[in-house]
């Protein structure tokens, strides 16, 4: 078994939106593992209440109070994180969002910019800081961006408005820092995991509850496991693409 989180013990890991759902989960894994987590988020109580659950924990979740889709809000972020935990080596983009009033058809602009500024300008910005710091401290970290299987293909589902666009570019944007890594001769490693629909509070509306019903989906832990295995491949394995789904 080469399979291994050894190198990551003590280690920094920023994960975004660690308020709830999937970030949580992944949050909370990272934490078991014996990582120094910093939790990002809008809800600053959630992410307490999360690091004084798991305070007994091998490693530490650290509550910062952020809103991916401002850009200030990152940089101070970050700058905290290199000021007071050290050296980033894995960084979790999750946070994400479907505004239900963002269709094509009778959407709002200003919808649609925050679906963007938050699935797309906020995981580039996280990516560009992240990378900005492992490269100043000579580390091979990881980059995993939380995806999603309508990143792949669009698919009749409540609430698509843009959001399948704007994770098609995650697809993209994937694939295109692994190339600029590449190019550079880095060992920094990107994957693009993508959950199917996930019992979250992402799926909370009327009309995603009757989407489900009768149908297995998955729970946020599901797509931690996931996330630990990414991070457990060996220094020279990428783990390209995961598409992960229920069994029904
Ligand atoms: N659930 C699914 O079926 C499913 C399937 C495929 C992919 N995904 C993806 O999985 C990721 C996590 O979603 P989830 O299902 O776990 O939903 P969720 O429970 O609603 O979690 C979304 C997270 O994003 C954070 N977030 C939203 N806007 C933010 C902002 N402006 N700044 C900072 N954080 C922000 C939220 O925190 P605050 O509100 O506290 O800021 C929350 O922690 C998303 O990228 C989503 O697209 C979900």
């Amino acid at each position: 078994m080469v399979l291994s989180m050894d190198r990551w013990v003590g280690k920094v890991a920023v994960v975004t939106g660690a308020s709830s759902g999937i970030g949580a989960a992944i949050a909370e894994a990272l934490a078991k593992e014996g990582l120094q987590v910093a939790a990002l988020a809008r809800r600053k109580n959630r992410l307490e209440d999360l690091a004084q659950r798991l305070s007994n924990q091998k490693g530490e979740i650290f509550p910062i109070q952020v809103d991916v889709s401002k850009e200030t809000d990152i940089l101070s972020a970050f700058t905290w994180i290199k000021n007071n935990l050290g050296p980033i080596y894995i960084l979790i983009n999750n946070a994400g969002i479907s505004p239900p009033s963002s269709g094509i058809l009778d959407g709002q602009v200003d919808s649609w910019e925050m679906l963007y500024k938050v699935n797309v300008l906020g995981l580039c910005i996280c990516t560009r800081e992240a990378i900005k710091d492992m490269k100043e401290n000579k580390v091979n970290g990881h980059i995993v961006h939380v995806n999603s299987v309508v990143g792949q293909q669009v698919v009749k589902l409540p609430h698509m408005n843009l959001y399948p666009s704007s994770k098609f570019a995650v697809t993209a944007l994937a694939e295109t820092l692994r190339l600029e890594l590449m190019n550079q001769g880095s060992k920094i490693k990107i994957t693009s995991v993508s959950p199917g629909l996930t019992d979250t509070e992402f799926l909370n509306s009327p009309e995603f509850k009757k989407v489900i019903k009768g149908n297995k989906i998955l729970e946020p832990q599901n797509i931690a496991d996931a996330v630990v295995y990414i991070l457990s491949t060996p220094p020279h394995v990428q783990v390209q693409e995961l598409i992960v789904r229920a069994v029904n």
